[in-house]
């Protein structure tokens, strides 16, 4: 079911199929279907940024480039990347934002598109998004909206980054009503997932970034699942050779899905998985639980769910427990985090429709439960007792 699309085939390649770059044996491409019918490349692969100006010029000319990262970020990383640019007589600018989910707002969204309209860009400018999750979805948004919308190409630095938000076109910032409620599908021209850069992530930002390729195994691939918590130690420990294939079979996999369903009509629900508990437990505890966490006591409790409702098979909900512990991350939501905020959350939730809140389930790891056939088939509805159940029988599970 979400086996690669090999039926979709694009002049290039099949999408969400990786397939090595001709003369760059340590480099990965996997192609990415638009719903405009374009397809654009995601290379991952140690190394792979010294491909920059070859793949501007052949998908990205611009008069000029805007650089923009946080700067935690750029800190490690801008020179590099200046000095690429500037070797290959390429016009750029760099643009800095204080790092932090707090900093993803409509405020810096117009700060940053005063400064390239303070430094004269045009329409003929690119934006290159270099960072995490939240300078994609910035600066990506700031590429969809600046002058009607320039090109955006996105430099993933954090494995959050690099095995889920740089691919799929999202972009967006959070605002008080919720996060990323404002923004615009955008596709980038190019994806380069540069292994090397996130040498310098934090131990806790790569389990957390993890969780994300947790959940494309528990939707798409159980030896992939299998493959991240025998490799974690090695992941926690920022080896290259598994951080590369670990990004880029989530690329595959999520490539797979958003190209074949770009605007969430329908089967891009799936990657929604453990995301509807998590977003809840996450918005409860303040969003004093990181993302990465909350996911991963939801995957497990939406497991659980599953496996009450008998769609799921036993002893899913543990396996994922499995490899979220094997990342050093929490799967029991803490003691003390208000249940009731947490389901009150969930009424409002997206996904309600008469009532009853709808779930991703599994059948197994690797394989989502599909329904009945249309835009429904994958989510269901769960009763609001079963939900209550679970997360109350969970806070004091001691298995
Ligand atoms: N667009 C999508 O489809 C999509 C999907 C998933 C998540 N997201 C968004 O992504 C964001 C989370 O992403 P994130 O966890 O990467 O957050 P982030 O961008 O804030 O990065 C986390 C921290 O790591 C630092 N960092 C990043 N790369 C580094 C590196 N190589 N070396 C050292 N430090 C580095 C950053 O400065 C920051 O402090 C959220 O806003 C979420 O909504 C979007
Ligand atoms: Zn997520």
């Amino acid at each position: 079911m979400l086996t690669p699309d090999s039926s979709a085939v694009t002049p290039e390649a099949a999408v969400g199929v990786a397939r090595p770059v001709p003369g760059h044996p340590d480099s990965h491409r996997v192609m990415v279907a638009t719903s405009l019918g374009s397809a654009y490349p995601v290379e991952v692969g140690p190394g792979v940024l010294r491909r920059l100006p070859e793949l501007l010029s052949e998908r990205a000319r611009a008069h000029r480039y805007v650089v923009i990262g946080d700067k935690q970020v750029m800190e490690f990383h801008a020179h590099r990347l200046q000095v690429l640019l500037d070797g290959a007589g390429l016009r750029v600018d760099s643009v800095e934002f204080p790092e932090g989910e707090e900093h993803k707002t409509r405020t810096e969204w117009a700060r940053l598109t005063d400064t390239l309209l303070k430094l004269g860009v045009g329409r003929d400018g690119c934006v290159l998004a270099l960072g995490g999750g939240v300078t994609g979805d910035l600066a990506g948004f700031v590429a969809a909206t600046y002058m009607r919308g320039v090109p955006v190409v996105q430099l993933p630095t954090s494995l959050v980054a690099m095995v889920d938000s740089s691919v799929g076109g999202k972009t967006g910032v959070d605002v008080p009503a919720g996060k990323n409620l404002v923004g615009a599908f955008h596709p980038p021209r190019f994806v380069l997932a540069d292994t090397d850069l996130a040498q310098t992530l934090p131990r806790a930002e790569r389990s957390q970034g993890l969780v994300e390729a947790v959940k494309h195994g528990a939707i798409a691939d159980r030896g992939y699942l299998a493959r991240i918590q025998e490799l974690a130690p090695r992941l926690l420990a920022g080896e290259e050779t598994p951080t590369a294939q670990v990004v880029i079979r989530s690329v595959e996999i999520k490539a797979g899905v958003v190209s074949r369903d770009e605007r969430e009509g329908g089967l891009r629900q799936v990657l929604n998985f453990g995301h509807t508990l998590g977003h809840a437990l996450e918005a409860a505890s303040g969003y004093r639980l990181p993302h990465g966490t909350a996911v991963a006591m939801g995957m497990v409790l939406e497991a659980r769910l599953g496996e009450r409702l008998g769609v799921t098979r036993r002893g899913t909900a543990r396996q994922l427990e499995a490899a979220a512990r094997a990342l050093d991350v929490p799967t029991i939501p803490p003691a003390g985090l208000p249940l009731e905020r947490a389901l009150d959350h969930l009424k409002r939730d997206k996904k309600v429709r008469g009532g009853e809140v709808r779930f991703v389930l599994l059948d197994e790891p690797g394989q989502v439960h599909r329904g009945e056939v249309g835009s429904e088939a994958w989510s269901h509805p769960v009763p609001a007792g079963v939900v209550r159940e679970v997360l109350q029988a969970s806070t004091n599970a001691d298995d």
